[in-house]
């Protein structure tokens, strides 16, 4: 029989929060439990000047510290950059890559991801791999086949349950307020599973799938009940600690 899939919530505060955004850390730290720290891994993913403070004051296994995106190379002339050594340095314990914002505003491919997610193994971290179709892509029916050629391109050969997390974010849902229906999120969540048990196999069956798209308090519960969907990757909803206990509590 498979182990049960711990899930994970993350929160990616984008290009939001200054030092000041530590009272709302606090609060956070405040009002997870043990109890609800040993159901779900929480993560936070502070813009990359905060990674090194909000380490510090994160202690135990009640919250991790990610960052939002890293460099492929692990040093050199890449002005602006930071590597995923950096971030690691920094106290980060995983990194997102693939965001959408970032395919779009940086021109980033799925070989460009590949080469992140590997580049933040090299450095001990988990690579939260994103992916997900634009409203046209879904509209035209090939929300699945968008989604598994970017699966392809974008995830690694030896990934690993350990070192890989697959967060599915449909591009039309992200800061909108619009989510798909719990019998898409399913039908996405399956195909994910099944293309990657196909290749990774029992590593592939174990990995975790997170939701992410205007996930908040009031559709926390239904969207994390949904099959094959092992957690959320929150924007929006992961900047004010009431809304982000708000949705934790889908898991108490
Ligand atoms: O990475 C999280 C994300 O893109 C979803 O953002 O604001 O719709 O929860 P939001």
């Amino acid at each position: 029989m498979s182990t049960p899939i711990k899930p994970m919530v993350a929160g990616n505060w984008k290009m939001n929060g200054l030092k000041a955004g530590q009272a709302e850390l606090h609060k956070m730290l405040a009002g997870i439990s043990d109890d609800l720290a040993d159901c779900v891994d929480v993560m936070i993913c502070p813009p990359a000047t905060l990674i090194a403070s909000f380490s510090e004051k994160v202690t135990g296994n009640v919250m991790a510290i990610g960052a939002q995106d890293c460099h492929a190379a692990a040093s050199g002339a890449h002005t602006g950059d930071l590597s995923a050594g950096m971030i690691a340095d920094a106290g980060a314990k995983a990194v997102i890559v693939g965001h959408s914002e970032r395919r779009t505003d940086h021109g980033e491919t799925d070989a460009d991801v590949n080469a992140k997610a590997q580049a933040a193994w090299s450095a001990g971290l988990v690579a939260i791999i994103c992916v997900g179709e634009t409203e046209a892509e879904r509209k035209a029916g090939e929300a699945v086949a968008v989604v598994e050629r970017q699966l392809a391109g974008s995830v690694p050969d030896g990934a690993t349950a350990q070192n890989t997390v697959i967060a599915y974010e449909p591009v039309w849902a992200i800061g909108t307020g619009l989510t798909p229906t719990a019998g898409d999120v399913a039908e996405m969540h399956e195909a994910m599973r099944v293309d990657l048990a196909k290749r990774l196999g029992a590593e592939g069956s174990a990995m975790r799938l997170l939701y992410g798209g205007s996930v908040k308090p009031g559709n926390a519960a239904e969207l994390m009940a949904v099959d094959n969907v092992d957690g959320a990757l929150v924007g929006g909803g992961s900047l004010k600690a009431d809304d982000f206990l708000g949705i934790l509590a889908a898991y108490q």
